[in-house]
């Protein structure tokens, strides 16, 4: 399969990019480093991506960020951050790509335990994974030539505790082996329109 993965040098995007890329043709992208450079905030610039790298098997979006604060200092603007980015860079991702993909293809997004288990100074990044999740759901009834989707959600993973423990009191790390599972799955297994929770709850 030749698979395009968004943010594939990041965290999480480079323990799946190396996965993949033992089977697989990998293509990376990501806003300043990767095989291709993408913002997926801004529609033009994913047009300009799927142009120069042609027609795929899967896209997995391992990107997009959203604002973290506590909800009294939030200003619309501080929400539509996350709605640009995490949200609709997603969405546009799936919208634009569709005409790229070959038949029987899929698409993987990629949210978060917010959606589900929300922690303080989240509101917006909680709302914005919930959104993709219904999205997903929604959007899997209408893709066409057997084109799967699906949305990887996991807890905080084991490579970003020092960064982000302290937001995450109690929470269970996840293996970086369970999260790549849940990219596999998508990828190479046959489901569509699943929210794919690895939680440990
Ligand atoms: N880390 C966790 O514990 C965890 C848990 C659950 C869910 N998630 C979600 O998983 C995703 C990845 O998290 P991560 O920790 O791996 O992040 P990360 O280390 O910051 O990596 C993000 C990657 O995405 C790229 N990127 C960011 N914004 C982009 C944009 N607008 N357009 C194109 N590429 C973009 C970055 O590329 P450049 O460096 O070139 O900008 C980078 O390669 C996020 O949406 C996060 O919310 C993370």
């Amino acid at each position: 399969m030749k698979i395009l993965i968004i943010g594939g040098n990041g965290t999480i995007g480079k323990k799946v990019s190396n996965h993949f890329s033992k089977k697989h043709e990998v293509l990376i992208a990501g806003r300043n480093s990767g095989d291709v450079t993408v913002d997926i905030a801004a529609s033009q610039s994913i047009e300009n991506m799927f142009e120069s790298v042609g027609n795929v098997d899967a896209v997995v979006c391992i990107a997009g960020e959203a604002k973290w604060a506590h909800f009294d200092s939030m200003t619309e603007e501080d929400f539509y951050i996350g709605l640009k980015n995490k949200l609709m860079g997603q969405v546009n991702l799936v919208r634009i790509g569709q005409k790229y993909l070959n038949s029987g293809g899929s698409f993987t997004l990629t949210t978060g335990i917010l959606a589900d288990h929300p922690v303080d100074m989240t509101t917006s990044p909680a709302m914005v994974n919930g959104a993709i999740h219904s999205f997903v759901k929604a959007v899997s009834l209408e893709l066409k030539d057997g084109i799967r989707i699906n949305v990887v959600s996991s807890g905080l993973v084991e490579d970003s505790v020092t960064k982000y423990e302290d937001y995450f009191p109690g929470h269970n790390p996840i293996p970086m082996k369970k999260v790549i599972n849940g990219y596999v799955k998508s990828v190479e297994g046959k489901g569509t329109g699943e929210v794919i929770r690895i939680y440990d709850t």
